[in-house]
């Protein structure tokens, strides 16, 4: 039977970290899928790697999807970045969510994604993404997901860092077109949907 849960190494997470050549911990985070009926659990390290903190993968959507995350534990950053006609070195708006246990976060369909944990303890998340477990490989990288655009880029168009004790934002040299970033409380956030 297929194992709901896997890892993400820090060998995979050197595709798209600041510093790849830093040291890390084994793991960087935990997915436990159970698709749109059970939720998906993700549960981050602490820390940082290089200057930067604990970060998942980051990815678009294929076709039409939008996903909520709740935060149930911890602290961090939700990073959101949309592409200008689906560019993926050209970005047009990048969005920093502080977030924290008990808030929410809409993502909306075809803007890119990825949560960083700045606490001291576990980040944990719940989220509602469709998994389908035909898939070859659902739990580590479902089909829902496109990670090849941020592979390619090497992270996101900003990394987040920690700086004397507080996240920064450092640009991805990577990119062509990157605007500033705009940081936001999740109800700030939220607004701007409207
Ligand atoms: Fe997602």
């Amino acid at each position: 039977m297929l194992k709901p849960f896997a890892e993400r190494t820090h060998e995979k997470m050197k595709e798209v970290l600041y510093r790849p050549d830093a040291q890390g911990p084994e793991i960087h985070y935990y997915m436990i899928r159970g698709g749109k009926d059970k939720t998906n659990i993700t549960v981050w390290e602490t820390g940082t790697v290089g200057g930067e903190y604990i970060k998942t993968y980051g990815h678009y959507h294929i076709g039409n999807l939008d996903e909520t995350y709740y935060i149930s534990a911890g602290e961090g950053i939700v990073l959101l970045q949309k592409r200008i006609d689906n560019k993926d070195d050209e970005i047009e708006y990048f969005y920093a969510i502080t977030v924290k246990a008990g808030d929410k976060v809409f993502i909306p369909s075809g803007v890119g994604h990825l949560v960083c944990n700045t606490g001291k303890i576990w980040l944990v998340t719940v989220d509602d993404s469709p998994v389908n477990f035909e898939e070859v490989d659902p739990v580590s990288l479902p089909g829902h997901a496109d990670y090849e655009p941020v592979k390619k880029l090497k992270g996101f168009a900003y990394y987040c860092i920690e700086e004397n004790g507080k996240p920064t934002l450092v640009k991805n040299p990577n990119y062509k077109i990157i605007p500033e970033p705009k940081w936001l409380t999740p109800e700030e956030y939220t607004q701007s949907l409207r």
